[in-house]
Protein backbone atom coordinates (compact mmCIF):
# COMPACT_ATOMS: atom_id res chain seq x y z
CA UNK A 1 0.00 0.00 0.00
CA UNK A 2 2.74 2.44 1.01
CA UNK A 3 4.64 1.63 -2.46
CA UNK A 4 1.47 2.72 -4.38
CA UNK A 5 0.43 5.77 -2.40
CA UNK A 6 4.74 6.69 -2.48
CA UNK A 7 4.23 5.81 -6.42
CA UNK A 8 1.19 7.92 -7.38
CA UNK A 9 2.89 10.93 -5.16
CA UNK A 10 5.50 10.18 -7.38
CA UNK A 11 4.12 10.80 -10.78
CA UNK A 12 1.87 13.94 -10.16
CA UNK A 13 5.64 15.24 -9.18
CA UNK A 14 7.33 13.69 -12.04
CA UNK A 15 4.53 14.96 -14.44
CA UNK A 16 4.87 19.17 -13.06
CA UNK A 17 8.67 18.54 -13.67
CA UNK A 18 8.42 16.75 -17.42
CA UNK A 19 6.01 19.75 -18.25
CA UNK A 20 8.20 22.40 -17.08
CA UNK A 21 10.97 20.63 -19.20
CA UNK A 22 8.90 20.03 -22.38
CA UNK A 23 9.88 22.52 -25.11
CA UNK A 24 6.97 25.26 -25.80
CA UNK A 25 7.97 27.25 -28.79
CA UNK A 26 5.07 29.58 -29.20
CA UNK A 27 3.36 31.56 -26.60
CA UNK A 28 0.04 30.04 -27.07
CA UNK A 29 1.26 26.31 -25.95
CA UNK A 30 2.57 27.84 -23.00
CA UNK A 31 -0.50 29.16 -21.78
CA UNK A 32 -1.83 25.43 -22.35
CA UNK A 33 0.61 24.03 -20.21
CA UNK A 34 -0.84 26.35 -17.42
CA UNK A 35 -4.11 24.29 -17.88
CA UNK A 36 -2.12 21.15 -17.39
CA UNK A 37 -0.47 21.78 -13.68
CA UNK A 38 -2.45 21.46 -10.86
CA UNK A 39 -2.05 24.17 -8.86
CA UNK A 40 -2.69 23.27 -5.58
CA UNK A 41 0.16 21.41 -5.30
CA UNK A 42 -0.46 18.63 -2.88
CA UNK A 43 2.09 16.74 -0.94
CA UNK A 44 5.00 18.49 -2.64
CA UNK A 45 7.87 19.19 -1.15
CA UNK A 46 8.19 23.14 -0.39
CA UNK A 47 10.73 23.13 1.90
CA UNK A 48 13.97 22.25 -0.02
CA UNK A 49 17.38 23.82 -0.72
CA UNK A 50 17.72 27.77 -0.14
CA UNK A 51 14.13 27.87 0.80
CA UNK A 52 14.81 26.01 4.33
CA UNK A 53 17.28 29.01 5.40
CA UNK A 54 14.71 31.27 7.33
CA UNK A 55 11.09 31.10 7.79
CA UNK A 56 8.71 34.01 6.55
CA UNK A 57 4.90 34.55 6.99
CA UNK A 58 2.68 34.21 3.89
CA UNK A 59 5.32 33.11 1.60
CA UNK A 60 4.36 31.37 -1.79
CA UNK A 61 5.54 27.89 -2.29
CA UNK A 62 8.23 27.44 -4.56
CA UNK A 63 6.52 25.90 -7.30
CA UNK A 64 4.60 28.31 -8.04
CA UNK A 65 7.54 31.08 -9.26
CA UNK A 66 9.08 27.77 -11.02
CA UNK A 67 6.47 26.81 -13.34
CA UNK A 68 5.89 30.39 -14.96
CA UNK A 69 9.93 30.92 -14.49
CA UNK A 70 10.91 27.61 -16.66
CA UNK A 71 7.92 28.37 -18.99
CA UNK A 72 8.00 32.00 -19.74
CA UNK A 73 12.24 33.22 -19.36
CA UNK A 74 14.85 31.85 -21.25
CA UNK A 75 18.75 32.10 -19.70
CA UNK A 76 19.33 35.39 -19.98
CA UNK A 77 16.60 36.84 -18.96
CA UNK A 78 15.64 38.63 -15.67
CA UNK A 79 12.53 38.25 -13.34
CA UNK A 80 11.47 40.54 -10.91
CA UNK A 81 9.80 40.69 -7.78
CA UNK A 82 8.51 43.94 -6.58
CA UNK A 83 7.28 42.52 -2.89
CA UNK A 84 10.19 40.12 -2.86
CA UNK A 85 9.71 38.68 1.03
CA UNK A 86 12.24 35.95 1.87
CA UNK A 87 13.27 35.39 -2.17
CA UNK A 88 11.18 32.31 -3.08
CA UNK A 89 10.86 33.63 -6.54
CA UNK A 90 14.56 35.15 -6.60
CA UNK A 91 15.74 31.77 -5.34
CA UNK A 92 14.00 29.68 -8.06
CA UNK A 93 15.24 31.73 -10.56
CA UNK A 94 18.80 31.27 -9.14
CA UNK A 95 17.95 27.26 -9.05
CA UNK A 96 17.09 27.67 -12.56
CA UNK A 97 19.96 29.93 -13.56
CA UNK A 98 18.17 33.06 -14.74
CA UNK A 99 19.37 36.65 -13.63
CA UNK A 100 16.72 38.38 -11.08
CA UNK A 101 15.92 40.99 -9.65
CA UNK A 102 14.33 41.29 -5.85
CA UNK A 103 12.54 44.63 -4.13
CA UNK A 104 11.28 44.77 -0.66
CA UNK A 105 10.92 47.48 2.01
CA UNK A 106 11.57 44.83 4.77
CA UNK A 107 15.46 45.07 5.18
CA UNK A 108 15.48 41.38 6.67
CA UNK A 109 13.87 40.42 4.06
CA UNK A 110 16.18 41.36 1.68
CA UNK A 111 19.14 39.73 3.77
CA UNK A 112 17.50 36.49 3.66
CA UNK A 113 17.07 37.11 -0.30
CA UNK A 114 20.37 37.63 -1.26
CA UNK A 115 21.91 34.62 0.79
CA UNK A 116 19.16 32.39 -0.43
CA UNK A 117 20.38 33.47 -3.88
CA UNK A 118 24.30 32.85 -4.38
CA UNK A 119 26.83 30.53 -4.31
CA UNK A 120 29.57 30.49 -1.82
CA UNK A 121 33.59 29.61 -2.69
CA UNK A 122 34.48 26.95 -0.36
CA UNK A 123 37.19 29.05 0.93
CA UNK A 124 35.15 31.48 2.53
CA UNK A 125 32.83 29.06 4.50
CA UNK A 126 35.87 27.14 5.43
CA UNK A 127 36.50 30.86 7.19
CA UNK A 128 33.18 30.53 8.90
CA UNK A 129 33.79 26.85 10.39
CA UNK A 130 37.14 28.56 11.92
CA UNK A 131 34.82 31.48 13.54
CA UNK A 132 32.04 29.01 14.68
CA UNK A 133 34.69 26.96 16.82
CA UNK A 134 36.51 30.62 18.11
CA UNK A 135 32.64 31.77 18.72
CA UNK A 136 32.02 28.52 21.29
CA UNK A 137 35.12 28.82 22.87
CA UNK A 138 34.67 32.16 23.70
CA UNK A 139 31.39 30.68 24.56
CA UNK A 140 32.64 28.03 27.00
CA UNK A 141 34.97 30.20 28.92
CA UNK A 142 32.98 31.18 31.67
CA UNK A 143 35.41 33.92 32.88
CA UNK A 144 34.78 35.60 30.00
CA UNK A 145 31.13 35.11 29.85
CA UNK A 146 30.69 37.05 33.55
CA UNK A 147 32.79 39.98 32.47
CA UNK A 148 30.57 40.28 29.51
CA UNK A 149 27.21 39.53 31.34
CA UNK A 150 28.08 42.73 33.19
CA UNK A 151 29.19 44.77 30.84
CA UNK A 152 25.88 44.55 28.95
CA UNK A 153 23.52 47.58 28.42
CA UNK A 154 20.38 47.54 29.84
CA UNK A 155 18.24 47.56 26.60
CA UNK A 156 14.50 47.30 26.17
CA UNK A 157 15.05 44.14 23.91
CA UNK A 158 16.34 42.43 27.28
CA UNK A 159 12.38 42.54 28.22
CA UNK A 160 11.75 39.49 26.21
CA UNK A 161 15.36 36.96 26.72
CA UNK A 162 16.75 36.11 30.09
CA UNK A 163 20.06 37.26 30.44
CA UNK A 164 22.50 34.07 29.61
CA UNK A 165 20.93 34.33 26.28
CA UNK A 166 21.15 37.99 25.61
CA UNK A 167 24.79 37.34 26.50
CA UNK A 168 25.42 34.57 24.00
CA UNK A 169 23.30 36.09 21.01
CA UNK A 170 25.47 39.40 22.09
CA UNK A 171 28.75 37.38 21.64
CA UNK A 172 27.68 35.39 18.48
CA UNK A 173 26.85 38.65 16.75
CA UNK A 174 30.04 40.63 17.86
CA UNK A 175 31.88 38.07 16.67
CA UNK A 176 29.97 37.90 12.97
CA UNK A 177 30.91 41.64 12.96
CA UNK A 178 34.56 40.39 12.69
CA UNK A 179 33.90 38.77 9.35
CA UNK A 180 31.80 42.28 7.97
CA UNK A 181 34.34 42.53 5.04
CA UNK A 182 33.27 39.06 3.83
CA UNK A 183 29.82 40.29 2.97
CA UNK A 184 29.05 36.85 1.70
CA UNK A 185 29.55 34.82 5.16
CA UNK A 186 28.92 37.67 7.44
CA UNK A 187 25.28 37.37 5.80
CA UNK A 188 25.10 34.25 6.20
CA UNK A 189 25.91 34.39 9.97
CA UNK A 190 23.29 36.64 10.25
CA UNK A 191 20.58 34.80 8.67
CA UNK A 192 21.60 31.87 11.22
CA UNK A 193 21.41 34.24 13.78
CA UNK A 194 17.92 35.63 12.85
CA UNK A 195 16.45 32.18 12.63
CA UNK A 196 18.19 31.48 16.20
CA UNK A 197 16.09 34.68 17.51
CA UNK A 198 13.15 33.52 15.61
CA UNK A 199 13.25 30.23 17.38
CA UNK A 200 13.38 31.68 20.93
CA UNK A 201 10.51 34.10 20.33
CA UNK A 202 8.51 30.74 18.98
CA UNK A 203 9.79 29.03 21.90
CA UNK A 204 7.45 27.86 24.72
CA UNK A 205 7.75 31.27 26.96
CA UNK A 206 8.44 33.56 24.80
CA UNK A 207 11.98 33.96 26.87
CA UNK A 208 13.93 30.81 25.30
CA UNK A 209 13.88 29.14 28.56
CA UNK A 210 15.57 25.92 27.92
CA UNK A 211 17.26 26.66 24.23
CA UNK A 212 20.55 26.84 23.98
CA UNK A 213 21.67 29.29 21.80
CA UNK A 214 24.77 28.25 20.52
CA UNK A 215 23.59 24.54 19.85
CA UNK A 216 20.38 26.17 17.81
CA UNK A 217 22.92 28.65 15.54
CA UNK A 218 25.83 26.10 15.15
CA UNK A 219 22.82 23.66 13.58
CA UNK A 220 21.09 26.26 11.68
CA UNK A 221 24.37 27.79 10.28
CA UNK A 222 25.74 24.04 9.77
CA UNK A 223 22.93 22.78 7.84
CA UNK A 224 22.84 25.98 5.39
CA UNK A 225 26.68 25.79 4.85
CA UNK A 226 25.77 22.42 3.75
CA UNK A 227 22.87 23.29 1.23
CA UNK A 228 25.16 25.75 -0.07
CA UNK A 229 27.77 23.04 -1.10
CA UNK A 230 25.06 21.01 -2.37
CA UNK A 231 23.82 24.24 -4.39
CA UNK A 232 27.31 23.95 -6.24
CA UNK A 233 26.38 21.04 -8.07
CA UNK A 234 22.76 22.72 -9.56
CA UNK A 235 23.53 25.67 -10.49
CA UNK A 236 27.18 25.96 -11.80
CA UNK A 237 27.27 29.28 -12.78
CA UNK A 238 26.16 32.42 -10.69
CA UNK A 239 23.52 33.88 -12.64
CA UNK A 240 22.88 38.19 -12.35
CA UNK A 241 20.78 38.87 -8.84
CA UNK A 242 20.18 42.15 -7.34
CA UNK A 243 18.16 42.72 -4.40
CA UNK A 244 17.13 46.33 -3.68
CA UNK A 245 16.29 47.25 -0.74
CA UNK A 246 13.32 49.92 -1.88
CA UNK A 247 9.73 50.90 -2.24
CA UNK A 248 7.46 49.14 -4.59
CA UNK A 249 5.13 52.02 -5.66
CA UNK A 250 8.67 53.79 -7.25
CA UNK A 251 11.14 50.97 -8.20
CA UNK A 252 14.45 51.86 -8.86
CA UNK A 253 15.15 49.21 -11.85
CA UNK A 254 15.11 50.31 -15.30
CA UNK A 255 12.37 50.68 -17.74
CA UNK A 256 11.54 47.41 -20.27
CA UNK A 257 14.00 45.42 -18.48
CA UNK A 258 12.17 42.04 -17.27
CA UNK A 259 9.97 39.16 -19.52
CA UNK A 260 8.49 37.92 -16.38
CA UNK A 261 7.29 39.27 -13.07
CA UNK A 262 6.27 37.28 -10.41
CA UNK A 263 5.56 38.15 -7.17
CA UNK A 264 2.80 38.05 -3.96
CA UNK A 265 1.78 41.45 -2.26
CA UNK A 266 0.91 41.94 0.65
CA UNK A 267 -2.66 41.79 2.04
CA UNK A 268 -4.92 44.79 3.46
CA UNK A 269 -5.55 43.92 6.77
CA UNK A 270 -3.72 40.76 7.27
CA UNK A 271 -0.11 41.46 9.19
CA UNK A 272 2.73 43.95 9.64
CA UNK A 273 5.70 42.33 8.60
CA UNK A 274 7.34 45.73 10.74
CA UNK A 275 5.73 44.00 13.78
CA UNK A 276 6.67 40.49 12.91
CA UNK A 277 10.09 41.29 12.61
CA UNK A 278 10.45 43.32 15.13
CA UNK A 279 13.33 41.33 17.41
CA UNK A 280 14.82 40.61 14.30
CA UNK A 281 15.57 44.01 12.88
CA UNK A 282 16.51 45.25 16.37
CA UNK A 283 18.94 42.98 16.77
CA UNK A 284 20.84 42.58 13.27
CA UNK A 285 20.61 46.70 13.94
CA UNK A 286 17.93 46.81 10.97
CA UNK A 287 16.12 50.22 10.50
CA UNK A 288 12.46 49.01 11.50
CA UNK A 289 10.50 52.01 11.75
CA UNK A 290 11.86 53.11 8.29
CA UNK A 291 10.20 49.82 7.46
CA UNK A 292 6.77 50.38 9.45
CA UNK A 293 6.58 53.75 7.56
CA UNK A 294 6.65 52.43 4.14
CA UNK A 295 4.95 49.46 4.82
CA UNK A 296 1.67 48.52 2.33
CA UNK A 297 -1.31 46.58 3.90
CA UNK A 298 -0.65 47.46 7.38
CA UNK A 299 -2.90 48.13 9.81
CA UNK A 300 -2.05 50.31 12.41
CA UNK A 301 -4.02 53.35 11.63
CA UNK A 302 -7.81 54.37 10.61
CA UNK A 303 -9.12 52.53 13.74
CA UNK A 304 -12.21 54.84 13.62
CA UNK A 305 -12.43 53.43 10.07
CA UNK A 306 -11.46 50.33 8.79
CA UNK A 307 -12.35 50.41 5.25
CA UNK A 308 -10.26 53.69 4.68
CA UNK A 309 -7.23 50.93 4.90
CA UNK A 310 -8.85 49.13 1.44
CA UNK A 311 -8.66 52.77 -0.55
CA UNK A 312 -5.34 53.56 0.80
CA UNK A 313 -4.46 49.47 -0.28
CA UNK A 314 -5.65 49.95 -3.80
CA UNK A 315 -4.42 52.88 -4.26
CA UNK A 316 -0.48 51.54 -3.22
CA UNK A 317 -1.34 48.05 -4.89
CA UNK A 318 -2.30 50.44 -8.05
CA UNK A 319 1.17 52.68 -7.74
CA UNK A 320 2.87 49.12 -7.95
CA UNK A 321 1.42 47.93 -10.77
CA UNK A 322 1.93 50.45 -12.95
CA UNK A 323 5.82 50.01 -11.83
CA UNK A 324 5.31 46.57 -12.62
CA UNK A 325 4.11 47.61 -16.42
CA UNK A 326 6.61 49.88 -16.55
CA UNK A 327 10.11 47.34 -15.71
CA UNK A 328 8.22 44.59 -18.08
CA UNK A 329 9.19 44.57 -21.51
CA UNK A 330 6.30 44.89 -24.40
CA UNK A 331 4.72 40.87 -24.40
CA UNK A 332 6.14 39.83 -20.80
CA UNK A 333 4.10 38.17 -17.96
CA UNK A 334 3.10 39.92 -14.88
CA UNK A 335 1.74 36.91 -12.53
CA UNK A 336 0.26 38.08 -8.87
CA UNK A 337 -0.87 35.72 -6.56
CA UNK A 338 -3.07 36.86 -3.88
CA UNK A 339 -5.71 35.41 -1.25
CA UNK A 340 -8.91 37.45 -0.05
CA UNK A 341 -8.93 38.69 3.06
CA UNK A 342 -11.51 40.61 5.62
CA UNK A 343 -12.20 44.15 6.87
CA UNK A 344 -15.42 44.29 9.59
CA UNK A 345 -16.64 41.23 8.12
CA UNK A 346 -16.72 42.25 4.62
CA UNK A 347 -14.56 40.00 2.06
CA UNK A 348 -11.84 41.45 0.43
CA UNK A 349 -11.67 40.43 -3.22
CA UNK A 350 -8.07 41.95 -4.15
CA UNK A 351 -7.58 39.73 -7.05
CA UNK A 352 -10.41 40.94 -8.36
CA UNK A 353 -9.88 44.70 -8.04
CA UNK A 354 -6.33 43.72 -9.47
CA UNK A 355 -7.42 42.33 -12.23
CA UNK A 356 -10.11 45.52 -12.99
CA UNK A 357 -6.98 47.42 -12.85
CA UNK A 358 -5.63 45.73 -15.94
CA UNK A 359 -7.05 47.43 -18.84
CA UNK A 360 -5.83 50.85 -17.51
CA UNK A 361 -2.47 49.57 -17.34
CA UNK A 362 -2.64 47.87 -20.52
CA UNK A 363 -2.42 44.63 -19.14
CA UNK A 364 -4.58 41.82 -21.06
CA UNK A 365 -5.79 39.19 -18.40
CA UNK A 366 -5.03 35.82 -19.48
CA UNK A 367 -5.95 34.12 -17.07
CA UNK A 368 -6.68 33.40 -13.34
CA UNK A 369 -6.27 30.05 -11.57
CA UNK A 370 -7.61 29.44 -8.42
CA UNK A 371 -5.51 27.10 -5.86
CA UNK A 372 -5.80 25.49 -2.53
CA UNK A 373 -3.67 25.87 -0.03
CA UNK A 374 -3.02 22.52 1.72
CA UNK A 375 -4.16 22.34 5.66
CA UNK A 376 -0.79 22.61 6.66
CA UNK A 377 0.60 25.42 5.31
CA UNK A 378 -2.34 28.08 5.70
CA UNK A 379 -1.33 31.07 6.60
CA UNK A 380 -3.29 32.15 9.65
CA UNK A 381 -4.20 36.36 10.68
CA UNK A 382 -5.43 37.41 13.46
CA UNK A 383 -7.86 39.80 11.47
CA UNK A 384 -9.12 37.82 9.26
CA UNK A 385 -8.62 33.92 10.61
CA UNK A 386 -6.90 31.50 7.96
CA UNK A 387 -6.13 32.22 4.47
CA UNK A 388 -7.42 28.51 2.96
CA UNK A 389 -7.47 30.02 -0.70
CA UNK A 390 -5.69 31.57 -3.42
CA UNK A 391 -6.06 33.56 -6.65
CA UNK A 392 -3.13 33.61 -9.22
CA UNK A 393 -3.94 36.16 -11.85
CA UNK A 394 -1.97 36.41 -15.30
CA UNK A 395 -1.04 39.29 -17.01
CA UNK A 396 0.62 40.14 -20.50
CA UNK A 397 1.62 43.75 -20.55
CA UNK A 398 0.12 44.12 -24.28
CA UNK A 399 1.90 48.08 -24.50
CA UNK A 400 3.50 50.90 -21.94
CA UNK A 401 1.54 53.44 -20.41
CA UNK A 402 1.90 56.99 -19.90
CA UNK A 403 1.25 57.10 -16.48
CA UNK A 404 3.16 57.95 -13.18
CA UNK A 405 3.20 56.01 -9.96
CA UNK A 406 3.07 59.10 -8.59
CA UNK A 407 -0.21 60.44 -10.35
CA UNK A 408 -2.36 61.05 -7.92
CA UNK A 409 -5.34 62.26 -10.16
CA UNK A 410 -5.66 59.13 -12.04
CA UNK A 411 -5.03 56.63 -8.59
CA UNK A 412 -7.84 58.82 -7.08
CA UNK A 413 -9.81 58.30 -10.36
CA UNK A 414 -9.95 54.53 -10.54
CA UNK A 415 -9.59 53.59 -6.44
CA UNK A 416 -12.95 55.57 -6.46
CA UNK A 417 -14.24 53.81 -8.95
CA UNK A 418 -13.28 50.19 -7.46
CA UNK A 419 -14.72 51.61 -3.36
CA UNK A 420 -17.95 52.16 -5.35
CA UNK A 421 -18.36 48.88 -6.74
CA UNK A 422 -17.02 47.50 -3.10
CA UNK A 423 -19.86 50.09 -1.67
CA UNK A 424 -22.36 48.70 -4.22
CA UNK A 425 -21.58 44.94 -3.41
CA UNK A 426 -21.98 44.96 0.34
CA UNK A 427 -25.25 47.26 0.27
CA UNK A 428 -26.39 43.88 -2.04
CA UNK A 429 -24.78 41.26 0.44
CA UNK A 430 -23.21 42.60 3.42
CA UNK A 431 -21.65 40.47 5.99
CA UNK A 432 -19.67 38.19 3.20
CA UNK A 433 -17.05 37.03 5.54
CA UNK A 434 -18.99 36.60 9.16
CA UNK A 435 -17.26 33.50 9.11
CA UNK A 436 -20.03 31.64 10.91
CA UNK A 437 -19.90 34.73 13.74
CA UNK A 438 -23.35 36.53 14.72
CA UNK A 439 -23.43 39.88 13.94
CA UNK A 440 -26.32 42.60 14.37
CA UNK A 441 -27.84 44.01 11.64
CA UNK A 442 -27.12 47.79 12.87
CA UNK A 443 -23.28 46.80 12.99
CA UNK A 444 -23.49 45.66 8.89
CA UNK A 445 -25.52 48.76 8.25
CA UNK A 446 -22.33 50.94 10.19
CA UNK A 447 -20.14 49.15 7.53
CA UNK A 448 -22.16 50.90 4.47
CA UNK A 449 -21.95 54.47 6.34
CA UNK A 450 -18.14 53.81 6.91
CA UNK A 451 -17.85 52.72 3.47
CA UNK A 452 -19.61 55.63 1.91
CA UNK A 453 -16.92 57.86 4.45
CA UNK A 454 -14.22 56.43 3.93
CA UNK A 455 -15.30 56.96 0.06
CA UNK A 456 -15.05 60.77 0.91
CA UNK A 457 -11.87 60.78 2.42
CA UNK A 458 -10.41 59.21 -0.49
CA UNK A 459 -8.47 62.19 -2.09
CA UNK A 460 -6.58 62.48 1.22
CA UNK A 461 -6.29 58.73 2.03
CA UNK A 462 -4.51 57.85 -0.99
CA UNK A 463 -1.72 60.20 -0.60
CA UNK A 464 2.32 59.20 -0.79
CA UNK A 465 2.81 58.39 3.22
CA UNK A 466 5.72 57.55 4.41
CA UNK A 467 8.24 59.36 2.11
C1 LIG B 1 3.21 38.28 0.97
S1 LIG B 1 4.79 38.91 1.31
C2 LIG B 1 5.79 38.30 0.01
C3 LIG B 1 6.24 36.90 0.28
C4 LIG B 1 7.15 36.36 -0.81
N1 LIG B 1 6.43 36.00 -2.01
C5 LIG B 1 7.88 35.11 -0.31
O1 LIG B 1 7.67 34.04 -0.85
O2 LIG B 1 8.61 35.25 0.68
C6 LIG B 1 4.63 40.62 0.92
C7 LIG B 1 5.91 41.43 1.09
O3 LIG B 1 5.66 42.79 0.74
C8 LIG B 1 6.60 43.58 1.47
N2 LIG B 1 6.20 45.00 1.41
C9 LIG B 1 5.23 45.66 2.10
N3 LIG B 1 5.20 46.95 1.74
C10 LIG B 1 6.15 47.13 0.79
C11 LIG B 1 6.58 48.24 0.01
N4 LIG B 1 6.04 49.44 0.14
N5 LIG B 1 7.55 48.04 -0.91
C12 LIG B 1 8.14 46.83 -1.04
N6 LIG B 1 7.78 45.74 -0.32
C13 LIG B 1 6.80 45.89 0.59
C14 LIG B 1 6.60 42.95 2.85
O4 LIG B 1 7.78 43.27 3.53
C15 LIG B 1 6.50 41.46 2.50
O5 LIG B 1 7.77 40.89 2.46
Amino acid sequence: MQEILFETELNVIQEYENLLDSCYPAKQDKYDALNLIDWDFKNFQTQYLTHRFHSYPARFIPQIPKAFIKLFTNEDDFVIDPFCGCGTTIAEAFLNGRNSIGNDFNPLACLITKVKSRLIPEEDLIILGKKLIGIKRYIDSDHRRAEYLKKLPRRNISNLFNRDIINELCLIKESLEELRDKTEIYELGLVALSTTIWSIIESENGHGNGIDVFANFYKKISNTMDTIREIRNIVKKQPKVKVLHGDARFLEIDSNISNLIMTSPPYVNALDYYRVHMYNMLWLGMDYNGFRRHEIGGHSHFIANRFRLLSEYLADMLRSMIEMNRVLRKGGICVIAIGNSSLEYERIESYKHFLAFAPYLNFNTIKTIFRNIDTTRKYTSKNIGKIDDEYIIVLEKTNDININSRDNGFVEEIVTKQMKEFEQKVQKSPGSSLRGKKVSEKRLKQNAERIAEAIKSIPQDIKIKGL
